[in-house]
């Protein structure tokens, strides 16, 4: 009976030097428990590229012609986890607000991942805008998920957590080879525009002022320090009396920035 082959081990060194990649590309921190999940997430680009070890691996990462891998390298070591009115109460509040606000009105999810969350804040800008004009920008540090969201294709699953009537309002279901999925309508992916923007970098100064800023479950992977300066940034680009929306289990206690606490997570700009 021949032996099991044996999985091909990643040492303190290789580690380091994804913690480094990931740390200049992204921001986030890698801590060293995440050590074996790292190794099990890029064995399978060992196998695409028939190598026996992580230090052939890093030693291609390093040249020019691999900027792609090194992308998705980055791509593989975040997490995307998302869904369509995750945290609900926060698209309840919002719904309510954007009733008594003035348009046009501008909203941007600043870590959209697949899509789901520009969608949901799409879907209540249209039920609760009452004609006001308004548009979405949708932002993330991975291109394969902006692409995802671009498609606007999802299981029709996640349409549990609609509220009543919306998946046949604004979606259209699939059938025959598309059966058990949906599509967000064409007129509603047309109201969000996509684009690539790392919040750890300066901003754009393109992209304009907001009413309303999604920047949910990122903070949480990184420190203090960082935290502070990625809220400020974005702070920036609310208009006065706009509101910042941040995951439920992330904080922004003790900072020192220009806006108040309206109930948990919410913030208003002063
Ligand atoms: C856990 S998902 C959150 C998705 C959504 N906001 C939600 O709450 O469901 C985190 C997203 O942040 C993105 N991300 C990680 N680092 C980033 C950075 N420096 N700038 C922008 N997006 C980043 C990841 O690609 C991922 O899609």
């Amino acid at each position: 009976m021949s032996a099991m082959p044996s999985l091909p081990v990643l040492g303190e060194q290789n580690f380091r030097q994804l913690q480094q990649l990931m740390q200049d590309a992204s921001g986030i921190h890698l801590s060293s428990n995440k050590r074996s999940l790292v190794a099990g997430r890029l064995l399978k680009r060992l196998r695409h590229f028939d190598l026996d070890s992580y230090d052939d691996y890093l030693n291609r990462l390093t040249h020019p012609q691999y900027a792609r891998e090194r992308r998705l390298v980055v791509d593989l070591l975040t997490t995307n986890e998302t869904y369509f009115f995750r945290e609900f109460a926060h698209f309840e509040f919002l719904g309510q607000w954007l009733k008594g606000r003035g348009g046009p009105l501008r909203l941007w999810s600043a870590a959209c991942s697949s899509g789901e969350e520009p969608y949901s804040l799409a879907m209540t800008a249209a039920e609760h805008t009452r004609g006001n004009e308004w548009s979405i920008l949708a932002s993330d540090l991975s291109l394969s998920m902006l692409s995802l969201a671009e498609q606007g294709i999802y299981d029709i699953a996640q349409a549990r957590y609609f509220p009543d009537g919306w998946l046949h309002r604004h979606c259209l279901c699939g059938v025959e080879d598309m059966e058990g999925r949906m599509r967000v309508q064409g007129w509603l992916r047309a109201k969000v525009q996509l684009r690539e923007i790392n919040v750890v970098q300066p901003l754009p100064e393109s992209i304009g002022q907001f009413d309303v800023i999604f920047l949910r479950n990122l903070l949480i992977y990184f420190d203090s320090e960082q935290k502070q300066r990625i809220v400020r940034n974005l702070s920036e680009k609310l208009r006065p009396g706009g509101l910042l929306f941040i995951g439920h289990a992330e904080s922004i206690h003790g900072f020192n920035l220009p806006l108040r606490p309206v109930r948990p997570s919410v913030f208003e700009r002063l």
